[in-house]
């Protein structure tokens, strides 16, 4: 009996024994360190490593598979594996940010790196898991083996499945541009929609007809809110979502060059970071810092030349058509067969002239910016659509009205920066065999940050502007940059994945529709409700807000267009569009109309060492708070959808037993986007952290904030 009984046990055990190490063999569990997500990793039966995702105990990833499909059909990385090793670890550390929405961010995660094996090849890889307390990161590895040197990507397969038709907050899967109005409808609207009206307006390159771009936000029925995006893409091609819309399964889609491939991979290697970010409150998912901490720390040993700058341009009037970037409407390089632009004949409309840019400069100088943009100084913009395209720009011969050394004088003794503009006209090749004379040129005439461009086809093969080969010149383009202590504002790049942490000279990047669609023909007046909780989880927008004249006709006669905004809404973007580089995009005579108004410009900061999220709903409204760096000053935006709102909110973030003196900029009450949106009132008041404060804000409205501290 004692003999069975201890046969039994050892039976029981052994069973156990290998239940345990089944269970350690084939599925891994991580939490998050606040216990609020849950991660399950698992090996399906034809070993398809697969994942699944919960949220306060909500189903927010149902189990989906993980992997690569490569061009070598032979060695595909979706299938066939076993788990040989799981490592649990944790971190926190808090880093501090060369220019941000606040002082120091804290990066704090439980991680798990999980080895697979493929059983018939022995091909390693490994996924490593970040779970944060607001959500998850993960991405492939590829060690360092014998039998996976060099691969070709044909497709990535990471699959985000979704729990219902959530609503969703999307822009069309496109591999040239992100420059669209958000689209909201359910999941299962995508199809339908992107058939109809929305596909009218796509470059050539859209993808599929369910296909969307991240950052995506989606949002359950019980107000989850779900951000899918991707963190350090280093030398890989974009990714998008495509949309299996019968299982409501969203799967990775990444750019193809111009052979079709979508990755060139060579071991040691990692892919970027598939990122989810999670919350019950809206709110939360504009303060999450999971994109930047999930790249590598500042890679710029001195950083003190990197800094936030307030700027005006010569710029809103060429994108208005009042007047040109070009000098000439003659294509003197080919007609005269010289490149002595003197003997063009001046179309007269060319605002890069000296005499104006001294007039900017001044105007700078006496509001308090920092720095003046001037585009269409250099020889090719005629040319541009005409002929030599390929080497059209050589970034180095300014146009004969640009005095180049006379402007950089009377800018330095006005105490002005000058950014210089780098229209490559996409042609990357000829751009780098520049960069080194263009990035020289400028360090030699004063100016210290380039606001680059890629408009049009890339050439000189054809890429996608959101491939791996010129993924990888964009990053050539700001490491190149960083050597010569040179900030970028890249514009028609590729959306940013927080690379801004590791590179903080990237400063701005355009990458979504920015206000010059304002002068295209109009934007949806709540699209700068949802931008902040998509675009710019990746990194800071030059938005270029600040348009005070919204009939664009008065600038331009042949230009019908209409800016979508009111004048408080426009103030507003200062403090709810995040970014160290800012630009007051309206004409300096606009401005002066508006004195008043203007001030809040003038007062408003560019760096921060706070930020309170008061309020927020993508597409309906979004209210922040922001503390100047190194000052007790405080300034707020609110921005408004399409629906009037009263805005209540309590100061109670402010230093108790101070006073402040308030400046409240708000619409007025009969101030419409469409139909009235130059009308706005002023208010001052004393406050404190007890003050509450309950503000209008009517359609495509908003109101303004600035809040200084009184001596006490
Ligand atoms: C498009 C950019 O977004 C805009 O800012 C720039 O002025 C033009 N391209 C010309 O380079
Ligand atoms: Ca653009």
């Amino acid at each position: 009996m004692l003999n069975y009984l201890k046969d039994n046990m050892k039976c029981k055990m052994i069973v156990v024994i290998l239940l345990m190490s089944f269970c350690i063999g084939n599925a891994q569990q991580l939490k998050s360190p606040n216990e609020k997500f849950l991660l399950n990793f698992s090996i399906q039966e034809n070993g398809t490593p697969q994942y699944d995702l919960t949220y306060k105990n909500k189903v927010i990833i149902k189990p989906s598979k993980l992997g690569l499909e490569l061009k070598d059909e032979s060695m595909s990385l979706q299938k066939d594996f076993i788990i040989t090793n799981a490592k649990n670890t944790s971190f926190d550390e808090t880093w501090k940010p060369v220019w941000g929405e606040v002082k120091t961010i804290r990066n704090h995660y439980n991680e798990m790196a999980v080895t697979l094996q493929q059983k018939s090849s022995g091909r390693i890889m490994i996924i490593r898991f970040r779970l944060f307390d607001d959500g998850l990161g993960f991405r492939y590895e590829f060690p360092e083996q014998k039998n996976l040197t060099y691969f070709v990507i044909k497709d990535e397969k990471t699959q985000f499945a979704m729990a219902a038709d959530h609503t969703a907050y999307w822009i069309a899967g496109d591999y040239d541009t992100q420059e669209y109005d958000y689209t909201i409808s359910r999941l299962s609207e995508i199809r339908g929609l992107l058939s109809k009206s929305v596909t009218q307006n796509l470059s050539q390159t859209s993808f599929s007809n369910t296909g969307v771009q991240t950052s995506l936000l989606l949002k359950t029925d019980d107000g989850i809110y779900i951000n899918l995006h991707e963190a350090a893409l280093i030398n890989y091609s974009c990714m998008h979502l495509n949309l299996d819309d019968k299982n409501m399964i969203l799967e990775s889609w990444l750019t193809p060059d111009a052979k079709g491939d979508k990755g060139y991979i060579q071991a040691p290697s990692t892919s970027p970071w598939r990122t989810i970010i999670v919350s019950d409150d809206a709110r939360d998912i504009l303060a999450s810092k999971m994109t930047y901490n999930l790249n590598e720390p500042c890679k710029i040993e001195e950083t003190s030349w990197i800094k936030p700058v307030k700027y005006i341009g010569v710029w809103w009037e060429m994108i208005t058509g009042k007047s040109s970037w070009s000098y000439t409407n003659d294509y003197p390089a080919v007609i005269l067969g010289t490149t002595d632009y003197a003997k063009a004949k001046p179309n007269g409309t060319h605002g890069a002239n000296t005499a104006h840019v001294k007039e900017y400069i001044d105007f700078a100088a006496q509001n308090g910016f920092d720095a003046v943009l001037v585009e269409g100084w250099n020889i090719g913009w005629e040319d541009w659509f005409g002929h030599s395209k390929e080497h059209v720009f050589d970034f180095v011969t300014p146009y004969p009205d640009f005095d180049v050394v006379g402007i950089r004088d009377y800018a330095k003794s006005k105490g002005i920066k000058m950014i210089m503009h780098h229209e490559t006209s996409s042609s990357t090749r000829n751009y780098e065999r520049y960069m080194d004379t263009a990035y020289k040129f400028m360090k030699a005439n004063g100016y210290d940050a380039v606001k680059s461009g890629y408009v049009g086809d890339i050439l000189p093969r054809g890429e996608n502007h959101y491939d791996q080969w010129i993924i990888n010149h964009y990053q050539y383009a700001i490491e190149k940059a960083a050597k010569y202590k040179i900030m970028v504002n890249a514009h028609e790049a590729v959306r940013p994945t927080g690379i801004a942490r590791t590179y903080p000279n990237l400063i701005g990047n355009e990458s979504a529709r920015g206000t010059e669609y304002q002068a295209f023909g109009g934007s949806k007046a709540n699209h700068v409700t949802i931008l902040p909780f998509t675009r710019l989880l990746g990194g800071p927008m030059d938005y270029t807000p600040g348009i005070f004249e919204m009939d664009i006709s008065k600038l331009n006669p042949d230009n019908k267009s209409h800016v979508n905004a009111t004048i408080a809404n426009q103030l507003a973007l200062y403090v709810t569009m995040y970014s160290p580089l800012q630009m007051a995009a309206d004409l300096p005579e606009n401005y002066k109309r508006f004195p008043d108004a203007f001030q809040f410009i003038k007062d408003v900061a560019v760096d921060w060492d706070d930020s309170k999220y008061l309020e927020a709903e993508p597409g309906d409204y979004i209210t922040v708070a922001r503390k100047a760096k190194g000052k007790d000053n405080w300034f707020i935006g609110n921005v408004n959808g399409y629906n009037s709102r009263t805005s209540t909110i309590s100061l109670d973030f402010l230093d108790a037993g101070k006073k402040y003196s308030a400046t409240i900029y708000a619409d007025a009450k009969d101030a419409h986007y469409k139909t009235n949106p130059q009308a706005y009132s002023i208010k001052k008041m004393m406050v404190t952290n007890k003050t509450q404060l309950s503000t209008l804000s009517v359609p495509g409205g908003g109101y303004a904030i600035s809040i200084i501290a009184m001596d006490n």
